[in-house]
């Protein structure tokens, strides 16, 4: 496996990589990304090899500025006003696709409809524009399993089937992009909190239509139970750890677990937590606990977020 570093300025070997039709694993705000040119068919199958993801869950496309990303999907007004106000960022908006714009059928896994970002991660942003081609690219993270929030994350997930890790340190955000849903006229829905807080989108564009209990689902696969799951179980809303569990802590508590504990923000900052939660939930994931116990988290800003991943990972795993 080759591992870029940041500094060396070796983006070439990357792009190269993606133009021969490879996968790249690289950084952004959010977590880690899988990317493949979301032209290709051969490109992006090998992304659903790698992950064992389910043809039926759509890729993200990745742009390096709002012009192609008009090239590839229909902006109306709200469309627009999103882009302007977050992008680049932790922002993806599903919009109806422009079937001119080639995108692969495996990105979209059929849909009229295509969900585009553009990051603001320096690196993503160099490959973006120095490739000038979309790049479909999700969480580098096995189906079902954690994001990936440094480049030591994603070599544990894929050892040596992802050739090549571009190494840009730990992400800035750690939690991976909301997404709203503009493909509907009139309405603007929330498919999946996270990076950009709901209040801070609605804001620019009025009040967000909830769309991802899992209910909704399949429209975005990822809102289903069974994500980001852990190997321990997880026990929510506990103020103090019980023997045998480790302990997720979030404020200026004192509880502590005999095994092992993180705290997510000693100062209660939910940016802060939204940043640890993932590799403090695979530190805790690996001690000789039993369990996994949660401390209660406040359910505004990135709090919503956060706590829709914890659901998902606390979630029974026999459902898919
Ligand atoms: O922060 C992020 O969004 C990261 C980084 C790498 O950009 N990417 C990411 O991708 O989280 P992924 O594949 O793990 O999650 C993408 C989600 C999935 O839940 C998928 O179902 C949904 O986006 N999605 C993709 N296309 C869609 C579409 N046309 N309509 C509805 N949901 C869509
Ligand atoms: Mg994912």
């Amino acid at each position: 496996m080759v591992t870029l570093r940041k500094n060396n300025r070796r983006l070439s070997l990357a792009i190269d990589a993606l133009r021969h039709h490879d996968v790249v694993a690289f950084p952004t705000e959010t977590v880690y990304g899988l990317g493949a040119v979301a032209l290709w068919d051969d490109a992006v199958t090998k992304i659903f090899e790698a992950k064992s993801r389910p043809a039926t869950n759509p890729l993200i496309v990745h742009v390096p500025h709002r012009e192609m990303a008009r090239r590839i999907g229909y902006f109306d007004r709200p469309a627009e006003a999103l882009v302007e106000a977050f992008w680049p960022g932790p922002l993806t908006i599903v919009v109806r696709v422009r079937e001119e714009a080639g995108i692969s059928e495996w990105v979209t896994a059929g849909l009229p409809t295509v969900a585009l970002r553009s990051p603001s991660h320096p690196i993503a942003m160099q490959i973006l524009e120095d490739l000038n081609l979309p790049l479909a690219a999700p969480s580098a993270n096995r189906s079902g399993r954690i994001s990936a929030t440094t480049a030591a994350d994603v070599r544990a997930e894929f050892g040596d089937t992802v050739k090549v890790v571009i190494d840009g340190g730990p992400c800035r955000v750690g939690l991976e992009s909301t997404i709203v849903d503009v493909s509907h006229d009139g309405s603007v829905s929330l498919l999946r909190p996270g990076g950009q807080s709901r209040e801070s989108i609605e804001r620019v564009i009025g009040r967000l239509q909830d769309a991802y209990p899992d209910e909704e689902a399949p429209r975005s696969p990822g809102r289903l139970s069974n994500h980001y799951a852990p190997n321990l179980p997880l026990r929510l809303d506990a103020s103090e750890p019980r023997s045998e569990e480790a302990y997720l802590a979030f404020g200026p508590s004192n509880a502590r677990s005999e095994i092992a504990t993180r705290n997510l923000s000693q100062s209660g900052d939910l940016t802060e937590a939204a940043c640890n939660l993932f590799g403090m939930m695979r530190a805790l994931d690996r001690s000789p606990a039993t369990r996994i116990a949660v401390s209660p988290i406040p359910q505004y800003g990135l709090g919503e977020a956060i706590n829709d991943r914890l659901h998902r990972a606390a979630a029974p795993r026999d459902r898919t």
